[in-house]
């Protein structure tokens, strides 16, 4: 049997991890600034990770949602804590699709509407209703077409409540920082402004934080830069370190009904031990601090690249804490793959000339350092 083909392979096998680097199998060694799709939250290979992994696989791995399991009490206390939703409710599942998917069918449910509001640029995943959300045609089968979506400018709220007010929408979907898109930030006022629109036309306000959440922006979600409380709040990659983890964090207003939504796998034993020893970990070394200090560091100094060495080269520096994207003029987008094979320093693209940078959190300004100077130099 082969692998289903179906992802452009970069020709590099990273086979071990420690920290912000990686080795390949020829034994080089490379500064990882991407995190594999910002999934590396606490960094590769972490003791107290692996010890608990490797612990709890030792004792049971898994049972199943018809059975009592009090790891994941343990994880939504913690998560509760950590992210400052204390009150609100966690549904667990696998990944940051099917996170959007429930977080849409609970929306739907609670409102008894169907039409959802998405923008325009935003990725929320592969699943059905995640990816008619999501704004890539290419993606979308005939089969996942039946949805009713709208896409709308993202930071136009004047679009948003137009079609709000027809009356017929479950609820408005964002990303706390569009990703795939290449790091676009919904304003401050935006916002605010959707959860006053939602609240108004009865629809519910759901935000991505798949991608954005867990610490990578300086603050636990991304939307937290605002005083906006959502209905619910969509997580994943960062959440497990590599673990395949996702969850709803839901809002106390809204009441379980049994049988609503349910998961074979979602929040077994050894998924609730990774997901709380990465909650432990960002406690412990303060990573939401050092995300911000690091990330806010790395704004600045590629500010200044972009107005000395890479002027005309660089187009825009955008992006909060760790989560970075240096747009660059479409000739220089080979900038990413010199990162890579020249200076072995591994980063993300979105579109075609986006650099992204989502290294994991532990990330040290001498890293950074090192990313900057490696980078620099290609101009
Ligand atoms: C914002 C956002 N939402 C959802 C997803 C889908 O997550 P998954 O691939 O775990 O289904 C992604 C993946 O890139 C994402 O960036």
């Amino acid at each position: 049997m082969k692998i289903f083909d179906v992802y452009t392979q970069t020709p590099i096998e990273p086979v071990r991890g420690s920290g912000c680097y990686l080795w390949d199998s020829e034994n080089n060694k490379y500064l990882d600034m991407y995190g594999g799709h910002a999934v590396i939250s606490v960094g590769h290979a972490h003791p107290d990770y692996v010890k608990a992994i490797s612990d709890q696989a030792g004792i049971i791995g898994f049972y199943s949602n018809a059975v009592l399991n009090s790891l994941q009490n343990e994880l939504a206390e913690l998560l509760g804590q950590v992210s400052g939703y204390k009150d609100y409710q966690l549904f667990l599942c696998n990944s940051g699709a099917e996170a959007n998917e429930n977080a849409m069918k609970t929306a739907s449910f609670v409102t008894g509407k169907k039409r959802v509001i998405a923008f325009e640029g935003a990725f929320h995943g592969r699943t059905s209703g995640a990816v008619s959300v999501t704004d890539n045609p290419k993606i979308i089968s005939p089969f996942n077409t039946g949805h009713q979506v709208t896409f709308v400018h993202l930071n136009d709220s004047a679009a948003v409540e137009k079609e709000l007010s027809a009356g017929d929408c479950a609820a408005v979907i964002i990303e706390g920082i569009q990703g795939v898109a290449g790091i676009c930030l919904p304003s401050d006022e935006f916002l605010m402004k959707l959860r006053e629109l939602t609240v108004k036309y009865g629809a519910m306000l759901i935000i991505d934080e798949v991608q954005s959440g867990y610490g990578r922006t300086g603050k636990f979600f991304a939307h937290q830069h605002t005083a906006v409380n959502p209905d619910l709040i969509t997580i994943a990659k960062g959440m497990g370190n590599g673990f395949p983890i996702g969850g709803v964090l839901i809002s106390p207003a809204i009441k379980p009904v049994k049988g609503m939504l349910g998961s074979t796998f979602g929040g077994s034993h050894l998924a609730c031990t990774a997901a709380k020893a990465v909650l432990e970990i960002i406690v412990k070394e303060d990573l939401m601090r050092n995300a911000s200090e690091t990330g806010g560091y790395l704004i600045n100094k590629l500010t200044e690249i972009k107005n000395g060495a890479g002027k005309g080269k660089i187009k825009e520096i955008r992006g909060r804490g760790l989560m970075i994207g240096i747009e660059m003029e479409p000739e220089y987008a080979a900038v990413r793959d010199r990162l890579l094979f020249e200076k072995k320093i591994f980063t993300g693209y979105a579109k075609s000339s986006i650099i992204r940078l989502l290294p994991p959190l532990p990330l040290q300004k001498s890293q950074g350092d090192h990313f900057l100077n490696s980078f620099e130099s290609l101009f």
